[in-house]
């Protein structure tokens, strides 16, 4: 079975870079028209002159998701280029380290406007007029940090709680208007916001860090964009039009699998009043 979004017009936001970039052109080559939409230029366009590549139809939007008018007037460009919006994918987002004592306030309101009420104004310009066309899908990109807690991510951690409350508030909000909303959970997926993150945050030990983050993961590797990208193709498309207000992990097994680190750090802290092994066995 092959997905396709022919005929359908898509707003991938972040496509400049990393996840974003994958799921524009696998999305183009599916069929649909992408609106690559970034708050750097340069990178969009070269987004752009890939999907012209592929003999694709496409725009270029450049937009600052956090500034509610650079949203509207982003919208109003998109309107000119197509009747109606099929797809819009929250995919731009930011990294954050720190725990409730080191982050400062400057640092959580840049990750809120960005990650959070970034979302917010595009579902919202998004949901307009998918509610006048007949409807629509809104893909939002989470984190694993929504599902469980995860070291030195306070406030990222909080803003992508953040996306999977507001994933499930539009899909019931809107399921009457036959909008589906539904979000992505990845674990760490190796994109430029993954190497930007360890030259900020570990200099000099960057490598050393990217093989810890990759060992961290029960599979022993970081995923890739375009297997986010295959789980969004499926979200978006018409075959996935009984699924709404979910979230899916995309995370190399840390829920379901733990790892060897993982179980034998459980087994040290074994659980007050759990029923010990002999007590189990008959
Ligand atoms: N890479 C990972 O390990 C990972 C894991 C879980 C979730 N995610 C999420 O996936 C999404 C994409 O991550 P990525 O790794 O591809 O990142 P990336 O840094 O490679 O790409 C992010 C893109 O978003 C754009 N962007 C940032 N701020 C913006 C703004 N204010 N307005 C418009 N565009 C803006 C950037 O210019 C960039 O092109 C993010 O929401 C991130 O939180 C990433």
């Amino acid at each position: 079975m092959t997905f396709s979004l022919r005929g359908k017009t898509a707003i991938v936001t972040g496509a400049g870079s990393g996840i974003g970039r994958a799921i524009a052109l696998l999305f183009a080559k599916h069929g649909a028209r992408v609106v690559v939409l970034d708050v750097a230029e340069a990178p969009a366009k070269a987004v752009g002159g890939e999907i012209e590549a592929l003999g694709a139809e496409h725009q270029v939007v450049t937009c600052d998701v956090t500034d509610a008018r650079a949203v509207a007037t982003a919208f109003e460009a998109i309107d000119a280029g197509s009747d109606r919006i099929d797809v819009l994918v929250n995919n731009a987002g930011i990294a954050h380290v720190g725990t409730l004592l080191s982050t400062d306030e400057q640092a959580l309101d840049r990750l809120y406007a960005v990650n959070v009420k970034g979302l917010y104004l595009c579902s919202r310009e998004a949901v307009l007029r998918m509610s006048r066309s007949g409807g629509g899908v809104i893909l939002n990109m989470a984190s694993i940090a929504s599902l469980i807690g995860l070291e030195d991510r306070f406030a990222y951690s909080m803003s992508k709680g953040a996306v999977l409350t507001m994933t499930r508030s539009i899909a019931i909000d809107f399921m009457s208007a036959n909008i589906r909303c539904n979000c992505i959970c990845p674990a760490r997926i190796h994109t430029p916001f993954v190497d930007q993150m360890l030259r900020k945050n570990y200099p000099g030990r960057e490598a050393a860090m990217f093989e810890e983050l990759s060992r961290s993961q029960p599979l022993g590797r970081m995923g890739t964009p375009d297997e986010v990208a295959a789980l969004a193709l499926y979200l978006c498309s018409d075959e996935a039009g009984f699924v709404t207000g979910q979230a899916y992990p995309l995370d190399g097994g840390m829920l379901g699998a733990p790892s060897q680190k993982v179980r034998d750090a459980a087994k040290s802290h074994p659980v007050a009043g759990a029923p010990t092994k002999e007590k189990d066995s008959k």
